[in-house]
């Protein structure tokens, strides 16, 4: 992941480095470094830990630079100190990097031999003394192509060269890289969020590409060394909204967000007054499809679980999802009349965007459900459904799952009612029973009390499980996700009919296990694994939807309802009180909720 920024300025830089990398944080927050030019030497600053460590250190010296590169790390190749920090630098360049470098323990034996020494454990490095090496013979263009030619792997780059004071090299091949234009200065950064205090003004790096960026211009150059033209974009003015109001961290916020992000998505896609859904300009006739494959990764992946017995209920499509990392290597049988579908809250996840670029090759039709509208999976898809939610910050997804729920949705009955697969009628009584949605979120959300009263014997526990039936199976996992990346709880999410085969083994006296059991057609099968994992010392959180009949709840500890909908919309509903509890089990235990450790947002490395 890590995130990236380089100014090129007639004025000092320093400050605003330090201001770009507080955004980037979001990528990355092991470590974080700068470096900048001054009287032809590079300064370089970094720390273990965050910005705002960094931001100390720098304010204590003086760093005077009108060209610098700055970094926010998330290990891949060394562990977080403050040797492994970037920038990595030689007496000749300085070089920030986001990506791995796959060959760089060859590169490396390579470069010792000829007498170089490296000083971290990383593989970034292996950058910095290839370039060094190359710059003997060659001038600085030749000598950063020439590096690049022998790397492996992905990179976003920001270099700083000592001959050429004025300018920094960008470069890109499977990370993120923008160009961001401003009054007399000139910038590079991992995404458009980074720069958007300072321009609005933007062009994107391909894959491929090297740009040479100077406070008055930017020279492009395509993988083929050609000089190219960039188109420069206009990105909205309007900042969003990254305050926590009332709230202690963004993850409360956001999940109590969700009434608002739910509700601002529907009217995006509703059309309230003829109960139709708002999707006409299909690039393909929706008629003569006849399967979909869904990708993504972690909470994304969750929404495509979902979204796949949708397809199922509703549709007479064959349907298949598939986690990002595993589709982008294997052997796939890929189908004209399929739509691929990627889900990706960032729009920049690595292995998602790999999957669908491996759709694109194979001429595949496209279609993405992302919150960021300018991001590398938007940009290079077919058809972009955003999921309206506005930014979401904390590293655990929340009102982005939800989001990518509610368009998944909405699309499933659009193609289900274009296909004639779904009755008019039936049509226009789903979409009004969604509208009531929002509504039903807002009432749910009044179990915080309870899950709050019931978290500690989750932040205490050893492990968990979280089991479910149907829709309510890829509900479970996204509860045990979010226990396991915020309460660091080892925590299992899985269908409730697979534990006799294995799972069971686990349970013993006293374990938390989360049954989430809706009065569905499941309810009375899942009842009865219920009472096989009580039956063997579970301590039952048991939640279903509310009802005028009693629930069944021998022998189980606690009990928490949400509201009534229908079976399809539960999966929204039954996600509240599994966000609420993961967040107060991580809070009873002081942990940092809005970045746990070893993650990051946007994962921009496989
Ligand atoms: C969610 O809580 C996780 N932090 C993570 O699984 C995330 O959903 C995943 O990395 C995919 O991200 P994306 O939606 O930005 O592609
Ligand atoms: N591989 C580099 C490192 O470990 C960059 C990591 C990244 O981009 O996430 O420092």
């Amino acid at each position: 992941m890590c995130g990236i920024i380089g100014i090129s300025s007639s004025k000092p830089v320093v400050n605003n480095i330090i201001s770009s990398l507080k955004k980037l944080e979001y990528r990355g927050y092991d470590s974080a470094g700068i470096a900048t030019f001054s009287d032809k030497f590079i300064d370089e600053v970094k720390c273990e830990g965050r910005v705002g460590k960094l931001e100390k250190i720098v304010s204590k010296k003086s760093l005077k630079g009108i060209v610098g590169i700055g970094h926010v790390r998330w290990a891949t190749h060394g562990v977080p100190n403050e040797i492994n920090a970037h920038p990595h630098s030689s007496d000749r360049v300085s070089v920030v990097h986001n990506g791995i470098i796959e060959n760089s323990t060859i590169l490396k034996k390579i470069l010792e031999k000829k007498g170089y020494q490296f000083k971290s454990q990383t593989d970034t490095e292996v950058i910095t003394i290839l370039l060094t090496e190359n710059l003997k013979n060659n001038k600085l263009l030749v000598a950063v192509q020439k590096t690049l030619e022998k790397l492996h792997g992905s990179y976003a780059l920001a270099i700083l060269c000592k001959d050429n004071p004025d300018l920094i090299v960008g470069a890109r091949r499977g990370s993120p890289l923008a160009v961001g234009y401003g009054h007399n200065e000139n910038y590079l950064g991992s995404d458009s969020y980074a720069l958007k205090s300072m321009t609005n003004k933007i062009s994107y790096l391909d894959d491929g590409d090297i740009c040479i960026l100077k406070k008055d211009s930017a020279e492009f150059y395509n993988s083929k060394g050609k000089k190219i033209n960039k188109k420069i974009l206009t990105m909205s003015e309007t900042e969003d909204n990254y305050d926590k109001g009332d709230f202690k961290t963004f993850m409360q916020k956001e999940i109590f967000e969700q009434p608002n992000s739910v509700k601002s998505c529907i009217n995006e896609y509703v059309d309230h007054l003829r109960d139709d859904i708002n999707i006409y300009n299909f690039p393909w006739d929706i008629t003569k499809i006849d399967s979909v494959v869904l990708i993504g990764c972690g909470t994304a992946y969750h929404a495509c679980m979902v979204a796949k017995y949708w397809i199922e209920e509703l549709t007479s499509l064959e349907v298949a999802i598939d986690i990002a990392s595993e589709f982008r290597y294997k052997r796939n049988k890929f189908k004209n009349n399929c739509i691929y579908i990627f889900v990706s809250q960032s729009g920049e996840t690595a292995d998602t965007f790999a999957a669908l670029e491996l759709c694109k090759k194979n001429k595949m039709k496209t279609l993405s459900v992302v919150n960021v509208v300018e991001s590398s999976i938007a940009r290079n898809s077919n058809f972009v459904l955003p999921i309206h939610c506005g930014a979401e910050i904390c590293v655990a997804s929340t009102k982005a799952f939800l989001g990518q729920m509610l368009v998944l949705y909405v699309l499933i009955l659009k193609i289900s009612s274009l296909r004639g697969d779904i009755k008019k009628k039936d049509y226009e009584a789903k979409i009004k029973l969604l509208k009531k949605l929002p509504e039903a979120i807002r009432n749910t959300l009044s179990t915080e009390s309870e899950m709050e009263e019931i978290s500690d014997i989750f932040s205490e526990a050893k492990g968990s499980m979280f089991l479910g039936r149907g829709y309510s199976y890829p509900i479970a996992m996204e509860g045990a996700l979010k226990l396991k990346e915020l309460c660091y709880v080892h925590a299992e999410g899985y269908p409730a009919g697979e534990m006799k085969h294995g799972p069971l083994a686990l349970i013993e006296s006293g374990m938390p296990v989360v049954i989430i059991a809706p009065r569905d057609k499941y309810y009375e099968k899942t009842l009865s694994n219920m009472q096989e994992v009580i039956a063997r010392g579970a301590k039952v959180l048991f939640i279903s939807n509310k009802s005028k009949d009693e629930i069944s709840s021998d022998n189980v500890w606690k009990k928490i309802e949400v509201e009534k909908t229908s079976d399809e919309l539960l999966p929204f509903l039954l996600t509240i009180p599994l966000q609420l509890l993961a967040f107060y089990a991580a809070k009873n235990k002081g942990y940092d909720i809005d970045k746990p450790r070893n993650l990051a947002k946007s994962v921009t490395v496989e």
